[in-house]
């Protein structure tokens, strides 16, 4: 099947200061459109203070792109940023072909890499939260489309695979009830998600969550870490379900460690808050490794990115390990060498170099994850009073217990908890009674 080919428009907003230049930015949604099974055929971008009302863009932009279009014989305009229902009907008319927006790409490429069922539900609610305001449009430009596939299979048109042409047919009441049984299904999904966390949590180990850019690496790291067989691909968002894996530290102490999906600038927060596993996922974890792919020229914008992203989500701050990943590919370049591009980027000086693909410095970073969940929690020897009940399931979920036994006047705990909540227990600490 031959691909769609695709004329991709950027455009570089004064007011937004953002670290992104329009042409990194483009380059990125090449790979992404290019992930999505389409043929990039050209792009342009244009600077503005403020985006334009009706085409996001100029008028006199517009005119070069559908010039560009002709010359190309592009059947689809994908923008970099997110549009308006309006502005893409707009622009939809003014150019006579489809356009897109980098979220309804995104979404396509989170539709095809779904596999668990709980992330075939995010999606799909994401992907009818996308469309919902955007249905006249979408209609309009499937009667365009009119035979030309669609639906669930790769190489249909980009940004409507999912809930199909036929699915777009059914008016709003009907898609609002279809977003209200989602909500309801991952609801429940998320209580049983919920039961076997909490017994994860009774077993002793800490967990460990990967973070970072996509395509940074996270799989390769978890599969070289643990020995496990995990999907990695050359590939955006090739993880979209939280992976999870034990690990064993020098020191012989297991400990949990789990894959999240990656970040991407311009991701609408609420498309992350969609992945709310992965959220679940960072909060529940004691030590987050943040994992950047040094060897990639946009490798200081992802780190932001991704502690924007965080901090967008309202993920509270945790301890967190930086790990360089990909260093077998600076070649010829010593640790002095890293050390001073580290600095360059503003990354934090106190990180580890690894190449999880070579197994490289995975020892050091085995130490360094051991060192830093000690360092995380503080060791405790309580006396918690039956009445206090709730700091003993506190300790279960948070802490590491590595001993607990009933007593006369209590419940007697001995293990470690995280350094942020070891006030609570202090009136309680043995001896002290
Ligand atoms: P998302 O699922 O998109 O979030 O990606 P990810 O961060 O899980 O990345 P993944 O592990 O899928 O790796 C992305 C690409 O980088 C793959 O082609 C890997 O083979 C490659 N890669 C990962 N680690 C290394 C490394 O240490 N060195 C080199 N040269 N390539 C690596």
């Amino acid at each position: 099947m031959p691909r769609t080919r695709a004329l991709l428009v950027g455009a570089e907003i004064e007011s937004l200061k953002s670290p992104w230049s329009a042409a990194d930015s483009l380059r990125e949604l090449a790979l992404l459109a290019d992930t999505a099974g389409l043929e990039v055929v050209g792009s342009l971008f244009q600077r503005l203070d403020q985006p334009l009302p009706k085409f996001f863009i100029g008028p006199g932009k517009v005119k070069e792109v559908a010039a560009l279009r002709e010359q190309t014989g592009a059947g689809l305009v994908v923008f970099d940023d997110e549009l308006s229902p309006s502005q893409t009907r707009n622009l939809e008319e003014e150019l006579q072909v489809g356009v897109i927006d980098r979220t309804a790409l995104i979404l396509d490429i989170f539709a095809q890499h779904a596999r668990t069922h709980e992330g075939r539900l995010q999606v799909e609610l994401a992907q009818y939260q996308y469309l919902l305001p955007r249905l006249r449009r979408q209609w309009t430009h499937l009667e365009r489309q009119a035979g030309t596939g669609g639906g669930t299979s790769a190489g249909g048109v980009v940004g409507l695979r999912g809930p199909g042409e036929t699915q777009l047919e059914i008016d709003r009441r009907l898609i609002d009830r279809r977003i209200a049984s989602l909500k309801e299904q991952l609801a429940d999904v998320h209580r049983h998600r919920e039961l076997y966390r909490k017994r994860r949590r009774q077993s002793v180990a800490p967990v460990v969550a990967l973070v970072g850019y996509t395509n940074a690496g996270k799989s390769t790291l978890l599969n070289a870490l643990s020995g496990a067989d995990v999907y990695v691909a050359n590939q955006l968002f090739a993880t979209l379900d939280p992976t999870t894996r034990q690990i064993t530290l020098p020191g012989g102490q297991a400990a949990l460690l789990t894959d999240t999906v990656g970040f991407i600038q311009k991701l609408p927060t609420q498309l992350v808050a969609a992945f709310r596993a992965t959220l679940e996922e960072i909060n529940e974890a004691d030590l987050l490794l943040h994992v950047v792919d040094l060897t990639h020229p946009n490798a200081q914008e992802h780190a932001q990115t991704v502690e924007a992203t965080l901090a967008d989500l309202g993920v509270a701050k945790r301890p967190t390990l930086t790990v360089l990943n990909k260093v077998d590919l600076m070649e010829g370049m010593g640790p002095d060498a890293v050390g001073g591009l580290v600095a360059e980027m503003g990354l934090p000086s106190d990180f580890v170099a690894v190449s999880a693909q070579r197994g490289w410095g995975l020892d050091d970073l085995r130490g360094r994850i051991e060192q830093a969940l000690a360092e995380a929690m503080v060791a405790l020897d309580v006396l918690i009073p039956y009445q206090r009940n709730d700091l003993v399931s506190l300790w279960h979920k948070r802490g590491v217990i590595e001993r607990e036994d009933y007593v006369g006047d209590g419940t007697h705990i001995f293990g470690r908890i995280p350094r942020d909540l070891a006030a609570q227990f202090a009136q309680y600490r043995n001896g002290k009674r």
